[in-house]
């Protein structure tokens, strides 16, 4: 081998050992955010936390974060979030309810819908059972365990899965899950 192809061939090696390093460390430190980022803070450990409580892992957990987020915190909030959470799940509560009996009076399909989604009823203690009121951030005069504010991030969770996902159905699920009982089961005290 003369002396200008082994230059070349060594140049060569060196290339694709330094381009094969690179690679590695990349992806060492890929595999490095993945498992300690999301433990990063107790915060992030707490949506850790709820993922596995909900049964549902985010895509973008950024928008978990911020259905976490009550508007006296931050500019970046989960206002417009719980409104679209709570029309999720009005949606799949009128489904359920129709589904059960196209007969409902529109009094009746009105009144079991307020029902879940007044904040003095079942989104405060479905959110406090969750433990809401220990994860979402608030100013600090603002009281956490507020019904108001666990009701809209409770609320938020679903519209950020709805979003995660890009359509509301297995969201409304999710929430099913999450409340337990059943549209036709008992009364009121049952949402
Ligand atoms: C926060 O709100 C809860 C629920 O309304 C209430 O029980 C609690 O006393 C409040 N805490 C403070 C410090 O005001």
């Amino acid at each position: 081998m003369n002396s200008g192809r082994f230059a070349f061939t060594l140049s060569v090696i060196l290339f694709f050992t330094i381009i094969l390093n690179i690679q590695k460390s990349h992806a060492a430190n890929e595999v490095h955010d993945r498992i300690f980022k999301p433990t990063s803070s107790p915060f992030s450990t707490a949506l850790e936390t709820l993922q596995k409580q909900i049964g549902y892992d985010f895509q973008n957990i950024g928008l978990l974060r911020r259905a976490m987020t009550h508007g006296s915190f931050s500019e970046e909030n989960n206002r417009a979030l719980s409104i679209l959470g709570g029309n999720v799940i009005e949606t799949s509560a009128s489904l359920r309810l129709l589904g059960k009996d196209i007969d409902i009076s529109s009094k009746d399909l009105n009144r079991r819908l307020s029902e879940i989604s007044k904040v003095e009823s079942s989104c405060t203690s479905d959110g406090m059972r969750l433990g809401l009121q220990k994860v979402v951030r608030v100013s600090p005069k603002t009281n956490s365990s507020a019904p108001g504010v666990v009701c809209s991030a409770f609320r938020a969770m679903f519209g950020a899965i709805a979003l995660d996902i890009g359509k509301s159905d297995d969201a409304g699920d999710i929430f099913w899950n999450v409340h337990g009982g059943d549209v036709g089961v008992g009364d009121a005290l049952a949402w």
